[in-house]
């Protein structure tokens, strides 16, 4: 009798279980590449918020990733909440291109390769060297985030 309870209620605890993984699951399935993930979440590859330094204030205690100033085209040119400097276009077709970006009232040309937009993602510096605004989050992400955040950028027409 007792070992039969014991089963009914495992067994239900279990369907429980089961419901409740069900929508984390889907959660976890959301995304179609960790790029993706990244970019809409700021959760880096080892499931956790990526550290950054500089952004704004409500990125901290928020949370949240490129999407948030970026936009979901990556095109960025909308201002950004206690923000100090435009977000740019950081379609990768747009970085390595030969396309004319104005910053600062001057006109510059972009010439990233992937290296430098790693470098402008986890220091802040332009292609050029030059530093950027601090509107712009330092993310200190791993070589394999920094490699899936390049990929997303990619898909972005
Ligand atoms: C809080 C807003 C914010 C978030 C979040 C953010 N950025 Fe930026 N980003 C900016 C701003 C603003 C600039 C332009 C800085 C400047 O002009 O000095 C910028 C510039 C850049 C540049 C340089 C582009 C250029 O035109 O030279 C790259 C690359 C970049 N961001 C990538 C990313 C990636 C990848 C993420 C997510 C992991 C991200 N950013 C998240 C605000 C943001």
């Amino acid at each position: 009798m007792k070992g039969k309870r014991g089963l009914l209620f495992s067994s239900l605890a279990l369907v429980i279980v089961l419901v409740l993984a069900g929508p984390i699951q889907n959660q976890e399935r959301r995304f179609k590449s960790p790029g993706e993930r990244i970019y809409y979440t700021g959760i880096g590859g080892n499931g956790y918020s990526i550290p950054f330094y500089e952004g704004p204030m409500w990125l901290s205690m928020h949370g949240g990733g490129c999407v948030s100033c970026h936009g979901v085209h990556g095109r960025g040119g909308m201002p950004v909440m206690m923000g100090t400097a435009m977000p740019t276009d950081i379609r990768y077709k747009a970085l390595t291109g030969k396309k004319k970006h104005v910053h600062e009232g001057e006109e510059k040309e972009h010439h990233y390769t992937d290296a430098l937009i790693k470098r402008a993602i986890t220091q802040g510096l332009e292609a050029d060297g030059e530093v950027m605004d601090r509107t712009m989050p330092r993310w200190q992400m791993s070589d394999a985030d920094l490699n899936a955040t390049i990929e997303y950028l990619k898909t972005l027409e």
